[in-house]
């Protein structure tokens, strides 16, 4: 269910259709179903929150969301100051209404850059940049061993921001050398993870 700040946030910011959605196989056959984690919005006060830590030259890399559902986390991206957000997303309904939300957003911020691209997340090609890359709990398993597993080829060229929210997966990065720079709480649980390779 959505809190009465995700409502407010939606509204304020032209998004729609932020319903909990199981996720659908459609796109791409090297998708693993039993990994992927059903579509939720993230809480939008949370990631600004830890959006506000990164240093100031993060904001001028690109914004990736792995798993970015309905676009709720790229639109929180947008308004703290990227310039460039790319959401990639396996089922085709969520990718669509993603690059819809996002066309208000993209209409009002002067150089937004929004790409959604529709594929499983392990096929997705990094940009050969600094990155700020963003998950929130968007698979597990082998999908996820493996995303831990390219970002950190990606360490060797270019440094990473990596935030994980709800971090299910958390050892999986850890077992590939990441640690952990600073995380957040909630009731005792950990709510998210800022990575450092
Ligand atoms: C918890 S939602 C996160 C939504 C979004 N990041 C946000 O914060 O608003 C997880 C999303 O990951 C997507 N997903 C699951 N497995 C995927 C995969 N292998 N490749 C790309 N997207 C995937 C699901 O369809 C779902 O939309």
């Amino acid at each position: 269910m959505r809190s009465t700040a995700e409502i407010c946030f939606d509204l304020r910011h032209g998004l729609s259709a932020f319903l909990p959605q199981e996720p659908t196989s459609e796109a791409d056959a090297n998708f693993r179903l039993d990994d992927a984690i059903q579509y939720q919005g993230v809480d939008p006060r949370l990631l600004q929150k830890i959006l506000a830590t990164l240093p100031p030259q993060a904001f001028q890399f690109p914004f990736i969301d792995y798993g970015c559902g309905k676009g709720r986390g790229l639109a929180v991206g947008a308004l703290a100051g990227f310039r460039s957000v790319i959401g990639v997303e396996v089922s085709a309904g969520l990718a669509a209404r993603a690059a819809a939300n996002l066309k208000t957003l993209n209409r009002r911020i002067s150089g937004l850059q929004v790409t959604v691209q529709c594929m499983d997340a392990t096929l997705f090609q990094l940009p050969p940049s600094p990155l700020v890359v963003f998950l929130y709990n968007p698979f597990i398993g082998p999908t996820l061993k493996r995303i831990a597993a390219i970002l950190k080829t990606q360490t060797d060229s270019a440094p990473l921001w990596i935030i994980y929210v709800n971090p299910l997966g958390l050892e999986e990065f850890l077992n590939c050398g990441f640690r952990i720079k600073q995380s957040w709480l909630h009731k005792n649980s950990l709510e998210a993870v800022l990575l450092e390779s």
